[in-house]
């Protein structure tokens, strides 16, 4: 693990509160997994907020990398006025990133809310190694959901929203339709409702393609130190940063 004072090289909002920030830090960006995340210290001294706040890699360009981030509290929020320049203290990278499979396959990626932004890192991997992709976000609404020019332009993507203002209404869920049949494996990042619909809907002819997930429980310390994200799964008790955020949905949903 890693602790390095990364440079803000950019921070724009992309979508009804999501936020893209680039750093520099070659030492962060370098060996990382798709579904690795990072712990950002959201202040300059450390006492508010106390605790680190996990993010994703969203991307990874040489020594640069990105985070998707949703601004929903005081340290998203103190992370959404960085400028340029900024210095911002990050450790990382950590967890257990998705795996591919050793052959070339049809990848079906799925991503619930903000949960997207390490499905994005995969679908850009995944087309780099040959794989065909069709990435499906689900978001409350058209506004929530990530353009579809930051995805790599060989991605099928397919958006569903619970109002209906985009794609078919509805969880992204109720609409796997013909792209589970067509899927050798699926990869999914969400909140937890999301991955128990998942398990009901791949429950009896789903369980070949293996799905992989990525939790994204509270995480105080991020790497194992502190047991705050402790889950049962049909393995035992699992540490969500050091065991995961990975695991196999059937393991945990089963
Ligand atoms: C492995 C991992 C990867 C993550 N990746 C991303 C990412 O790529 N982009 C992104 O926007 N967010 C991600 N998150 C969630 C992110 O860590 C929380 O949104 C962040 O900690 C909120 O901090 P805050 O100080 O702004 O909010 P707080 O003031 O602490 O809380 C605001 C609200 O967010 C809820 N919340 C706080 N922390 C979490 C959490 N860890 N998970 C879920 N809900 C939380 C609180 O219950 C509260 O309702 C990830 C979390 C984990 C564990
Ligand atoms: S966050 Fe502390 S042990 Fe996982």
């Amino acid at each position: 693990m890693i602790i390095e004072d990364a440079v803000v090289l950019s921070n724009e909002q992309v979508y009804e509160n999501g936020y893209v920030a680039w750093f520099q830090s070659e030492a962060l960006a370098q060996g990382t997994e798709p579904g690795q995340f990072v712990m950002v210290h959201c202040s300059f001294d450390g006492a508010d907020p106390f605790f680190a706040r996990a993010f994703s890699y969203y991307k990874v360009d040489g020594d640069r990398f990105a985070l998707l981030y949703a601004s929903v509290g005081r340290g998203t929020r103190w992370l959404s006025q960085r400028v340029r320049g900024d210095v911002v203290r990050i450790y990382g990278p950590l967890g257990k990133g998705l795996r591919f499979p050793d052959e070339r396959g049809n990848l079906l990626l799925i991503g619930g809310g903000v949960g997207v932004a390490p499905i994005v890192d995969m679908a850009e991997r995944a087309v780099a190694r040959g794989h065909s992709v069709v990435a499906m976000m689900g978001a409350r609404t058209a506004s929530a959901l990530l353009p579809a020019d930051e995805w790599p332009h060989e991605v099928e993507y397919v958006v569903v929203t619970e109002d209906g203002s985009a794609g078919p209404q509805g969880f992204v869920t109720d609409h796997l339709g013909e792209y589970q049949q067509w899927a050798s494996r699926i990869y999914a990042c969400g909140p937890n409702p999301m991955f128990e619909s998942l398990a009901n809907v791949l429950r009896h002819n789903g369980r070949r393609q293996r799905p992989e997930i990525l939790m994204e429980e509270n995480m105080p310390c991020g790497w194992g130190m502190c047991y705050g994200c402790a889950i049962f799964t049909r393995k035992g008790v699992k540490l969500c940063c050091k065991d995961g955020p990975r695991f196999q949905l059937f393991d945990v949903y089963g």
